[in-house]
């Protein structure tokens, strides 16, 4: 029997390097651009990985609790269906769901991998260490990058499940999606099966609250990206001159997170030599989070390539964990 180290590894799928340079990069195209914007995956330092775990706890944050419902309903029914030799986990965070898929892959006897892939060492080193220790016959190898980016250097162990689970597919700006959701048909072959978590497009002051609570959780992993940025680049962007902003877009179905500059500032970020002016009410585009439709997402992944063959939601239609095959 292989010991617990044995069982957890965990590898980087690029340079540190390569990610600074990438970082300096995105910073300083998105704070000189009009209007400006900053992109999502540099929330998720230890603190932000953090704050989104106290988000998925929030009374206003549905998502989780609801997939998770989706999850505990129909996860012994997948696994039997599709026998996973392992399962894949895009964007796995602390792998907290992903116990309702392992623990079913464990009723039936199939499977020995869990395979995730995230941009947050720190979660990752989390949930594998708590998964090989809950999970005695379970392998994690997990691979620290950029799902954007990286997908196709995740080595293939066997037949896979591919999770893609809390609607993070929602995070993309919905005109990288297509080229994106190829991506993840590449990765996925013949014999495996792709569970993606969608949110479902709902009442609008549903979808507001979820991203502005009465705690300000939310406000504070906006503003967390300001604390990444000073920190990596020698920045000193003030986060009392910004404010939370969250708004819904029907045309594209989204909402689109923002801190709006409530005065004039200029700032510096000493390690890439630049200086940013920012006016009162200027704001920085920080994140979408998307929502779907059913009919919607299964003509997007038939474009990609991948069909669905069914669509799970939870007793209200909030929210669908679609299943898709090659
Ligand atoms: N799957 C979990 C976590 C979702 S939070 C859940 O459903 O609750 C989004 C996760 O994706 C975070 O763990 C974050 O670190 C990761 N992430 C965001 N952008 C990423 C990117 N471009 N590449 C890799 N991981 C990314
Ligand atoms: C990870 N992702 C799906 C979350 C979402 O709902 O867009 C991130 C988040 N941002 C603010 N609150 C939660």
């Amino acid at each position: 029997m292989k010991t617990k180290l044995e069982r957890f590894t965990m590898e980087r799928l690029s340079e540190p390097a390569d990610f600074e340079a990438l970082l300096r990069r995105d910073v300083r195209e998105g704070l000189t651009a009009t209007p400006k914007t900053l992109p999502s995956i540099y929330f998720y330092d230890d603190h932000g990985s953090d704050l989104f775990d106290q988000i998925t706890e929030l009374p206003e944050y549905y998502l989780t609790r609801l997939e998770t419902e989706i999850l505990e309903e129909h996860a012994d029914e997948l696994i039997s269906r599709y026998c996973p030799h392992e399962l894949m986990e895009i964007g796995a965070g602390f792998a907290r769901k992903t116990r309702i898929l392992l623990s079913a892959m464990h009723r039936a006897g199939v499977g020995d991998a869990y395979v995730p892939i995230d941009v947050s060492d720190a979660a990752l080193e989390h949930a594998g260490a708590a998964l090989t220790d809950t999970y005695e016959w379970l392998t994690v190898r997990a691979y620290i990058g950029d799902f954007g980016t990286d997908l196709h250097r995740v080595p293939r162990g066997g037949n896979r499940i591919v999770a893609f689970l809390g609607s993070t597919l929602g995070n993309l700006a919905p005109v990288d999606r297509p080229a994106f959701l190829a991506e993840i048909a590449a990765s996925v072959a013949d014999e495996d099966v792709l569970l993606l978590g969608v949110d479902l497009v709902k009442d609008e002051s549903t979808m507001v609250a979820a991203y502005d609570d009465s705690r300000g959780v939310s406000a504070a992993f906006n503003k967390n990206i300001l604390t990444v940025i000073n920190r990596t680049l020698g920045g000193d962007l003030p986060l009392d001159a910004f404010d939370h902003e969250t708004a819904f877009f029907p045309d594209s179905g989204c909402m689109k997170q923002s801190l709006r500059a409530n005065r004039d500032v200029t700032a510096t970020l000493s390690d890439i030599g630049l200086t940013i002016d920012f006016t009162g009410g200027e704001s920085i585009h920080t994140e979408w989070s998307c929502k779907f439709t059913i009919d919607g997402i299964t003509a997007e992944l038939a474009q990609a390539g991948l069909t669905v063959t069914d669509s799970l939601t939870d007793r209200n239609d909030q929210f669908a964990l679609i299943v898709a095959t090659k």
